[in-house]
């Protein structure tokens, strides 16, 4: 690398920061010093209100309200309340989103309500490279409902649908992944759902890799459902709740496969049969882990002001110019991710047959992505708490890890079961 090259760089990446000043938003975040996080696509960083929260939320409303809480503090309301909250960064009216569970689970109820939806529905396509807890769930749900998985990577699906239509098969449900977990490739949501309804099918999207990273547009796009995870640009904490999100006009027709007394429309009437609640609150299923709910409630205040699309804005201008820094400081990188910002998510994939080795290598200087297996180096972009000086230290890091061989060290030889 010519001095000349770094100086250059190093001028834009100050430059480059300069103009986004605006949506650095790192006081809104608690890091720790002398760290470069590049794995807020799995686990967000922690957002500064949180600590308090529910510091507040243990002492006061449970230590001395006690049970009165559920009332007093609106603890019965917070699966739709932080719902509400979370529906402006989805593009999502009021009343559509509804916050508890894990991913797995509200998957696990949407694509059985879409099968509800759609009873005459004999087919399910999934994209074979979604993360595998949605395969399962796919596989698993079929099973259920007798529907046969197609598998169909996203920019096929037009020709699988028309394929399956000449066959005369009805596909009840499209599902999914904005953003692919590996490659970070961002599929064209727009399309996807339209190619979807033009077939007759529901569309149901995974967007862990989108919600509060991309602009999503929910409603604008008639998305019929939607998941997603609470801890990764959401930075709501580990084991964050997910979200599920249905548009008003199938509330009526949702139907819960896991239903429980907090789904039921009259839950201290204590009937002995279920009546679904009326709106989105109908997904509920039982007592929700209310800490959790709560710490995700606070981490939401740091999107408080802030537009979606300047978070997007500043996450295409960083993945960009970490894309530039890599390329120029280690000629001949292949990426996963690609390079077009229309089809880029908010994360970098840099692709090294010793993958896991120079993950490990990196975190050791102090600069935290991760390994997907088979091949693949994942740079989450986490936007609000990253600069470009930050993408610029962390090709340097790369670039010095595999001129010096870090990566081979034989430490990284077996990788562990847990990454
Ligand atoms: C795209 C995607 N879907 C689903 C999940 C898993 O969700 P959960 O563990 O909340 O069920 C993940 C986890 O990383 C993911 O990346």
């Amino acid at each position: 690398m010519t001095s000349t090259r770094e100086t250059e760089l190093r001028a834009r990446a100050a430059q480059l920061d300069a103009a986004h000043a605006a949506t650095d938003l790192r006081t809104r975040f608690l890091l720790p010093e002398g760290v470069v996080y590049l794995d807020g696509n799995s686990l967000g960083a922690l957002p500064a209100g949180v600590p308090a929260a529910v510091e507040d939320a243990v002492r006061r409303q449970w230590g001395r309200d006690l049970i009165a809480s559920w009332n007093s503090h609106g603890w019965w309301q917070a699966p739709e309340r932080v719902g509400d909250r979370l529906a402006p960064l989805l593009g999502a009216a009021a009343g559509q989103v509804l916050v508890g569970e894990s991913t797995t689970v509200r998957l696990h109820q949407a694509l059985h309500a879409a099968a509800r939806m759609r009873p005459a529905g004999d087919v399910l396509v999934v994209d074979p490279a979604s993360f595998p807890t949605d395969l399962y769930v796919s596989a698993g749900v079929a099973e259920q409902v007798g529907w046969q998985v197609v598998e169909c990577s996203p920019d096929e699906l037009a020709g699988t649908l028309a394929d399956l239509g000449s066959q005369g098969r009805s596909v009840a449900a499209v599902s999914m992944s904005h953003v692919d977990f590996r490659t970070g490739r961002l599929w064209d949501l727009p399309t996807i759902t339209a190619q979807a309804h033009a077939a007759g099918a529901l569309a149901v999207w995974d967007l862990c890799h989108s919600a509060g990273a991309v602009p999503v547009d929910l409603d604008a796009h008639d998305v019929d459902l939607a998941v997603g995870c609470g801890y990764k640009f959401l930075n709501g904490g580990p084991g964050a709740p997910a979200f599920l999100y249905v548009a008003h006009r199938h509330l009526a027709a949702f139907s819960n496969v896991l239903p429980g007394w907090h789904g039921h429309a009259e839950p201290f009437a204590m009937h002995a049969g279920y009546s679904p609640a009326p709106g989105v609150g109908r997904a509920r299923i039982g007592t929700t882990p209310l800490l959790s709910l709560l710490a995700l409630e606070a981490a939401l205040a740091v999107f408080d002001g802030v537009d979606v699309r300047a978070v997007r804005a500043r996450s295409l201008s960083l993945t960009a110019y970490l894309r530039e820094a890599i390329e120029t400081l280690v000629p001949g990188t292949r990426f996963a991710s690609p390079a077009l910002d229309e089809q880029r998510g908010s994360q970098v994939s840099v692709v090294h047959p010793h993958a896991y080795g120079v993950v490990q290598a990196l975190i050791a200087r102090g600069v935290i992505g991760d390994f997907r297996t088979p091949d693949v180096v994942r740079l989450g972009v986490a936007a609000p708490y990253l600069t470009h000086g930050q993408m610029l230290e962390a090709a340097t890091a790369l670039a010095q890890v595999l001129a010096q061989g870090e990566h081979l060290d034989p430490a990284y030889a077996e990788r562990p079961t847990v990454t």
